[in-house]
C-alpha cells in the first residue's frame, strides 16, 4: 500500500509539489483548491504523465476535503503569493483566513497527519495551523528553512566554485527579512567559510540569500518561487513518509530551545515517521544568537497582530 499525501493549493507550489511527490511513486496524492477544475485538471494531466515516467502512484484533484481522509501527511500552500514591493509580512490577515481554514478541514479528516506548513508569512502561518489543529507540536511543521539555505549554498558554491554539495550551512530563524544564515558553523569541505571569502563578500552572499526570495519575486514580476520550495516540501515529505530521521532546518514549535519560548522559528529539527521528533541546538555565535532573537521577535510582533484579530 502506498502512503497517502494531501496538497492543499493546487497553484505554482502545490502543483510542483505534487508532481514531486507523485513522481517519487511511494504516495497517492490528492490535491485540493477552491478554483473550480483546476486540481481536477492538473491532476489528470500529472496522473496521464504516468505510463511515461514508470509510476503507478495515482493523483486525483479536488475543490472538497473528502478524498483527503486518512492523508499520512497534509502540506499547505493554500493562499496568496506576493507581488513585487509587498513583503511575506503584507499576506497576513489573508492568508490566515485560508489556512486557518483549510487547516480546521484536514484536521478533522486526518487526525494523526504531519501537517506541513508553507503559505508566507511562513513562522506565523504555522503557529496558526499549530493552533487551530490542536495537534501536538511534534506534527506541525514549517517548510522555509531548506529553502533558504539551499539559496545559501547556491550562492557559496557558486562563489567558491564547488559542489553544492561540498557546502554545509544552515539558515535559521523566521523565513522573512531577519532570517539568519550561520557563518560561524558553515563550512566548505570541513574548511570554515571565513578562511575562504572575505567578510565583506560573506556579507554580501548573506545579504543576498535574505532577498532571495525578493530576487526571484523581482524577476517573475506575478508571482513567487517554486522550483526550489516544491524540491524543499518534497524533502520533508519524504523525510517523514521514509522515517528518515533527516536533520534539517524547518520551523518547529520552540519551548526553551535557544531561549525562545511558544513561539515557532527556523531551527534544525530531525524530521522522521513522527514529525519532528528532536530539536537540535547547535553552537552560536553571540552575534548569531542576537540576531536569531530578533528574528524570533519579529515572528512574535506577527502572533500578536493575528491575536488581536
Ligand atoms: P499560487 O497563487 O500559485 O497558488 C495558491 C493557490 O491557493 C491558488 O491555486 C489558490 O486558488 C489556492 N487557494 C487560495 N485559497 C484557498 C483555499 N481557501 N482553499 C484551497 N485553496 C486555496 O501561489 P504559490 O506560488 O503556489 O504560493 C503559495 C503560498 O506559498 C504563498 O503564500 C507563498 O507566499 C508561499 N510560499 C512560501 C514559501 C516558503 O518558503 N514557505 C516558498 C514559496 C511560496
Ligand atoms: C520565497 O522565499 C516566496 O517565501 C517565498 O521564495
Amino acid at each position: 500500500m502506498r502512503f497517502k499525501v494531501t496538497v492543499v493549493g493546487a497553484g505554482f507550489v502545490g502543483a510542483t509539489t505534487a508532481q514531486r511527490i507523485f513522481e517519487s511513486g511511494y504516495a497517492d496524492v490528492v490535491l485540493i483548491d477552491i478554483v473550480e477544475g483546476k486540481p481536477q485538471g492538473v491532476a489528470l494531466d500529472m496522473l496521464s504523465s504516468g505510463p511515461v515516467i514508470g509510476t503507478d502512484a495515482q493523483i486525483i484533484g479536488s475543490n472538497t476535503y473528502d478524498e483527503s481522509v486518512n492523508s499520512d501527511v497534509v502540506v499547505i500552500t493554500a493562499g496568496i503569493p506576493r507581488k513585487p514591493g509587498m513583503s511575506r509580512d503584507d499576506l497576513l490577515m489573508t492568508n490566515m483566513n485560508i489556512v486557518g481554514s483549510v487547516t480546521a478541514e484536514v484536521a478533522k479528516r486526518s487526525p494523526d497527519a504531519v501537517l506541513i506548513i508553507v503559505s508566507n508569512p511562513l513562522d506565523a502561518m504555522v503557529q496558526h495551523a499549530y493552533r487551530v489543529s490542536g495537534f501536538p507540536k511534534e506534527r506541525v511543521v514549517g517548510m522555509a528553512g531548506i529553502l533558504d539555505t539551499a539559496r545559501f549554498r547556491t550562492f557559496l558554491s557558486q562563489e567558491l566554485k564547488v559542489s553544492v554539495t561540498n557546502v554545509s550551512a544552515y539558515v535559521l530563524g523566521g523565513h522573512g527579512d531577519t532570517m539568519v544564515p550561520l557563518i560561524g558553523s558553515t563550512t566548505i569541505g570541513g574548511v570554515p567559510v571565513a578562511q575562504l571569502i572575505e567578510a565583506s563578500r560573506l556579507e554580501e552572499i548573506v545579504q543576498r540569500t535574505r532577498d532571495g526570495g525578493a530576487e526571484i519575486v523581482g524577476l517573475l514580476k506575478t508571482g513567487s518561487a517554486y522550483y526550489a520550495p516544491s524540491a524543499a516540501v518534497a524533502q520533508m515529505v519524504e523525510a517523514i513518509l521514509l522515517d528518515r530521521k533527516e536533520i534539517l532546518p524547518c520551523a518547529a514549535y520552540l519551548e526553551g530551545e535557544y531561549g525562545i519560548d511558544g513561539l515557532y522559528a527556523g531551527v534544525p529539527v530531525k524530521l522522521g515517521a513522527g514529525g519532528i521528533e528532536e530539536i537540535l541546538e547547535v553552537e552560536l555565535t553571540d552575534a548569531e544568537a542576537a540576531a536569531l532573537k530578533a528574528s524570533a521577535d519579529s515572528v512574535q510582533e506577527l502572533v500578536d497582530i493575528m491575536a488581536k484579530a
